[in-house]
């Protein structure tokens, strides 16, 4: 079309590393879909990230192919953007060598998450694990990604990717665009546990009622929210500070349903908590139940994922090999006459 602005680009990925919440859902898997008409998107299942944990070889190929099944049951349109598997893209091992020679040993040690999980895992703090945020620029610089919807666990890494991207750029010449986090309408609501709202809601807590994923079935999820703790008044009332329990239940209620706070109140007005919980329940459950099912198809289909996934590693690689070759080119790497 004449006069027409192209797209910025997109990038986003989420580690194959078993359950998906539906926090992770509402916070982004869900508006990845949304995003897909407005942005040139580009989304990946992060397999060479979960690596940096110890993962059962069956069980993390098991669930690389879930999570590419999921993201297309939640409405990421294969046709409409680039969906892949990381690894089956070389580039960003590639490019994730020569970004470690302009990162310093000082600042990845000092990222959050790299000092939480290796006090999380200290039996196993591998290098991998250290490099991870690297590799993580690597898959948006890549891409020449303008904007990265990420989570708060993800800023500061995204803040590295821009200071290697910067540092780069002014070593080299003129590379790499500095991409910028995204927050997209809708995705600030941050779900909280259901048996301890003052904590984010964890596929790794050891309560499993604790938290509801993608794959819970309708029995489930009505239980685990008949089971959620609440307080001892009865009045729904969003109130975070004294009410963390209701309040982390309207906003579960809210999010599933796009109703307001103050229209939710109104609804339970002089309702009791059984009620309630029963309504979010179902709330929820509405939404997963097709998204399971359609999970279900497709996994059922492998032909079909499986040549999605072509599709992806090729577009995805077209787009990567041209900025790989570029940064060769600028580091002296010699190609030949
Ligand atoms: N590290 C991200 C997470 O665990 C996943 C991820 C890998 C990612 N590469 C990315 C997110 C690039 C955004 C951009 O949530």
């Amino acid at each position: 079309m004449e006069g027409a602005q192209p797209k910025q680009k997109l990038f986003s990925a989420v580690q194959p590393s078993g359950a998906v919440t539906i926090g992770n859902y509402i916070g982004a898997i869900r508006n990845f879909a949304v995003l897909q008409d407005e942005y040139d998107c580009l989304y990946a299942v992060a397999d060479l990230h979960a690596i940096t944990v110890r993962q059962e070889p069956a069980v993390l190929r098991r669930n690389t192919l879930e999570l590419l099944a999921l993201f297309i049951a939640c409405g990421i349109d294969p046709e409409k953007c680039v969906l892949f598997v990381q690894s089956h893209v070389p580039a960003h091992c590639e490019l994730t060598w020569v970004l470690n020679t302009i990162a310093y040993l000082g600042e990845l040690s000092r990222m959050t998450q790299f000092k939480d999980k290796s006090a999380r895992h200290a039996e196993n703090v591998n290098m991998g694990l250290m490099d991870y945020p690297v590799l993580m620029a690597s898959d948006i610089l890549l891409y020449q990604a303008a904007l990265v919807p990420v989570g708060a666990d993800q800023k500061q890494h995204l803040e590295l990717t821009r200071d290697l991207a910067v540092r780069f750029n002014n070593r080299y010449g003129s590379t790499f665009t500095v991409p910028e986090p995204f927050i997209p309408k809708g995705s600030g609501a941050r779900v909280m546990s259901l048996a301890d709202p003052s904590r984010k809601m964890s596929k790794s807590d050891e309560n499993p009622n604790a938290f509801v994923t993608m794959s819970d079935d309708r029995d489930t999820v009505l239980r685990k929210f008949k089971r959620a703790v609440t307080d001892s008044d009865a009045e729904v009332r969003y109130d975070p500070e004294n009410k963390p329990g209701v309040s982390n239940l309207l906003t579960i209620y809210c999010a599933f349903t796009g109703r307001d706070t103050a229209e939710a109140e109104r609804e339970f007005a002089g309702k009791g908590y059984g009620d309630f919980k029963l309504a979010v329940g179902e709330a929820v459950a509405d939404v997963l139940d097709p998204i399971r099912a359609e999970k279900a198809r497709l996994l059922a289909d492998k032909g079909y994922l499986n040549a999605v996934m072509k599709r992806g590693e090729e577009a995805a690689a077209r787009i990567a090999r041209r900025t790989l070759s570029k940064v060769y080119r600028k580091v002296g790497f010699y190609a030949g006459e």
